[in-house]
């Protein structure tokens, strides 16, 4: 069958979920078109997709499942008869049931799953865990997965002939951590306003006027991406919760490399 546009829908803070899936998508050579919901994730402007499109539908894993934040956005999305390629991206630890949670709300919205992959990524809360991930090795698997969704495609008159992918997890999905006291990011000394972690926060909490305040912890989602797009090391996690998870990352998955799990 012919595929007339590639979609790439994705939720990605630190950026790793993004370049997964376009790296998913390079051996198409079709028209491929971004649709970066970082920065908009709570917009009720949500595309729908058509039976000759696939979609690639990306999200980072956060405590096992889907990010919360992006939740409603993936359950809104739209298929019609549509080939999808859902995938989480992960920082070492585990993806749990997010793989699961995500391919269950495209199938509830007349996706069709003709491939899945959980991939690995440097963690969100320090290179220490995963850093430099996803290398090369990485990103050829995604490539791999993208190649093996073409032929598949390329190798049926109609979506009714590919069967349906199964991925793992678990129903029901593992709860989400209960909602604590907020903590948000700190800043130090070094900071000098240059206003790059402004346009980095997916939840718009940095004060434009004032980059060192945060207006609303309770919005923050901890996600790193003022932390890590910082270019003076001048924002950072301090608080006791932090603390604690960054310590069990150190000591569960700063030695072990997992690899990405394709489901195809
Ligand atoms: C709040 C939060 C929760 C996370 N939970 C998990 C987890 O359960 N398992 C895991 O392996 N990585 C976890 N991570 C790491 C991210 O999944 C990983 O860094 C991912 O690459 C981030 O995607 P992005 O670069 O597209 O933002 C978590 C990160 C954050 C910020
Ligand atoms: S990116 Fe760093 S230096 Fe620039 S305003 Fe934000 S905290 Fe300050
Ligand atoms: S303030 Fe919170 S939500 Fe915004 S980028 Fe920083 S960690 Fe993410």
């Amino acid at each position: 069958m012919k595929i007339e546009k590639v979609n790439l829908v994705y939720f990605s803070p630190t950026k790793s979920t993004k370049k997964i899936v376009n790296s998913i998508a390079a051996s198409f050579n079709t028209e491929i078109v971004d649709y970066d919901y970082t920065h908009k994730i709570n917009s009720k402007d949500v595309p729908s997709f058509g039976s000759n499109e696939l979609v690639i539908i990306g999200s980072p894993v956060y405590g096992g499942r889907v990010a919360g934040v992006a939740e409603s956005f993936f359950k809104s999305l739209k298929g019609n008869n549509t080939p999808v390629v859902p995938v989480v991206v992960y920082g070492n630890r585990d993806f749990e049931d997010a793989l699961l949670e995500l391919s269950d709300y495209l199938k509830e919205n007349n996706f069709k799953m003709i491939g899945a992959g959980a991939f690995v990524a440097e963690h969100s809360y320090g290179r220490e865990i995963a850093g430099g991930r996803p290398d090369t090795e990485d990103i050829n698997i995604a490539k791999l997965l993208g190649e093996e969704i073409k032929k598949r495609l390329e190798s049926v008159t109609d979506l009714s002939e590919i069967q349906e992918i199964k991925v793992s997890g678990n129903h029901p999905y593992k709860e989400r951590p209960p909602v604590g006291e907020p903590w948000a990011p700190i800043t130090t000394d070094d900071c000098t306003e240059c206003g790059i972690c402004v346009s980095a926060c997916p939840m718009a909490i940095v004060s434009p006027k004032n980059p060192r305040e945060i207006t609303n912890s309770q919005l923050c989602i901890h996600c790193c991406s003022c932390i890590k797009a910082c270019p003076y090391d001048a924002k950072l996690f301090t608080a006791e919760p932090y603390k604690k998870i960054k310590q069990f990352l150190l000591d569960n998955c700063s030695s072990v490399n997992k690899k990405p799990k394709l489901f195809i």
